[in-house]
């Protein structure tokens, strides 16, 4: 078994740490492709709760290697705050390294992350202002600054002077705000280059060399196909790609290595940040929704947006992404709901729509065709065996594949490692 994604199959959050951390045990590598501290990926092991943000879901297995590939996004002071909370829980991070090629997000990205989003007013995007987008933003206008620049003395001094007086003339003459301290900026990352030096090394050909050698390798999603910045819900979106083929732009190895992809779904949908929603909840049942999944943000602690489960957008996934198994997870917080319901297409100006639209404003004044189920109820976070499961809970996973043309092979019931249901 050499290559396995998983990846997000909706708005993020679907539960990608729990999985790739069960998968992990059996696992050499795990490689995270994309995104930065956007993400926040949970592991629960047993009373234990572990919040991560850029190191791989893989860390909590020490003879797991742990990858930050080169499409990754690095704020040094977070990955460095991130090793050290971990390493204070007795987790080693022996086997942890960044690539080389890593853009690193710097305190002007997240100062505009801030003001650009300050300045659209009601039109944000809702971002995690952790400097994402205006650090992929320098890296495509090809100015950005890379690890192997910033952990070196010589190159950091002319980077961090050079771009950071170009980023305070966008500061101080568009945005009208104080310059930042430049000499301050240099004087903090040099001390953290130090810090940081040991892990960086050339990822691609550790990664290559275990997928030649038929290693159990794991790349691990972070956000979900809707915010892809091509496939997803556009401007509405991050700014890398959230979908199985940015898997190995981001990890420099050929989709010949990569034989399985797999796509985490919640039971239900639920987004951060601004964008459409289709099948979002304004009622009681939302509400409901968000307090039993406990549905706030992990890296902002913002409230998630909460809505029925929508067949269009994950079928879209299974597509995009070539899935070849869905994960149901989160099913055990629809317990206790009279009545489910699961969006099977839109209906837009009288017409019945089955496809995610490639220009999401025709969604506008859409209707979501619902399917009724009717609802379970019980705590059925210890039931391990499928046939167990209640059988309201079973025509619901069945309805869900039949609707997605993706065979359901997990389904989760509970935030910790073992609770998952094999199919
Ligand atoms: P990720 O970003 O995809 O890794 O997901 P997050 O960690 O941001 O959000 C998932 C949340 O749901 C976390 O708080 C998990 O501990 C929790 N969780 C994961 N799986 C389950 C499940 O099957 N049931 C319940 N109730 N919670 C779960
Ligand atoms: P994980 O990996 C959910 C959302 C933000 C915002 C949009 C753009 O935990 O699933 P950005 O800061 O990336 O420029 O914000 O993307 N977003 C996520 N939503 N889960 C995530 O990651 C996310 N990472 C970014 O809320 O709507
Ligand atoms: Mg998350």
């Amino acid at each position: 078994m050499p290559g396995k994604v998983i990846m997000g199959a909706q708005w993020g959050d679907e539960g990608k740490g729990k999985f790739i951390d069960i998968f992990a045990s059996r696992a050499d590598m795990v490689i995270r492709s994309q995104g930065g501290n956007n993400a926040g990926h949970t592991v629960v092991v047993g009373s234990e709760t572990y919040k991560l943000h850029v190191i791989p879901s893989g860390i909590l297995y020490k003879n797991c290697v742990n990858i930050i590939g080169p499409g990754v996004v690095v704020d040094p002071g977070v990955v460095l705050a991130e090793i050290d909370g971990l390493k204070n829980r007795g987790i080693s991070t022996d086997l942890l390294y960044i690539d080389p090629r890593c853009h690193v997000i710097m305190p002007w990205h997240i100062a505009l992350d801030a003001l650009s989003e300050n300045s659209r007013g009601k039109s944000d995007i809702g971002t995690t202002k952790k400097g994402i987008g205006p650090c992929y933003m320098d890296k495509a206008e090809r100015s950005g600054i890379r690890m192997h620049d910033f952990i070196n003395p010589e190159k950091l001094k002319k980077a961090v002077f050079e771009a950071g007086a170009r980023k305070n003339e966008i500061i101080t003459l568009l945005y009208r705000e104080k310059p930042l301290d430049l000499n301050e900026i240099y004087e903090t990352s040099l001390a953290l280059a130090d810090k940081l030096r040991p892990y960086v090394r050339d990822t691609s050909i550790l990664s290559f060399d275990a997928v030649k050698s038929g290693k159990n390798v794991l790349f691990e999603g972070a956000q979900g196909t809707l915010l892809d910045l091509d496939m997803g819900t556009y401007p509405f979106v991050t700014s890398s790609h959230p979908v199985t083929g940015g898997a190995c732009i981001g990890s420099g190895v050929g989709p010949t290595a990569i034989n399985e992809c797999l796509g985490v779904a919640k039971a239900y949908t639920t987004r951060v940040g601004k964008g459409p929603f289709p099948t979002e909840l304004f009622d009681e049942t939302g509400d409901a929704i968000r307090e039993r999944g406990f549905e706030y943000g992990t890296t902002t602690g913002r409230p998630r947006r909460c809505g029925w489960f929508d067949s269009v957008i994950v079928r879209y996934s299974v597509r995009v992404n070539g899935l070849t198994e869905l994960i149901l997870n989160k099913i055990d917080p629809l317990s206790g709901l009279k009545s489910l319901k699961i969006c099977t297409a839109y209906k837009i100006n009288g017409k019945t729509v089955y496809e995610f639209p490639a220009d999401f404003t025709e969604l506008e004044g859409c209707e979501p065709v619902y399917e009724e189920f009717p609802g379970f109820s019980g705590d059925i976070s210890s039931v391990r065996a499928y046939s167990d499961l209640p059988r309201e809970v079973k025509s619901y996973v069945e309805a869900v594949e039949d609707l997605c043309r993706c065979p359901v092979r997990m389904i989760g019931v509970g935030p910790s490692r073992d609770s998952v249901v094999y199919r």
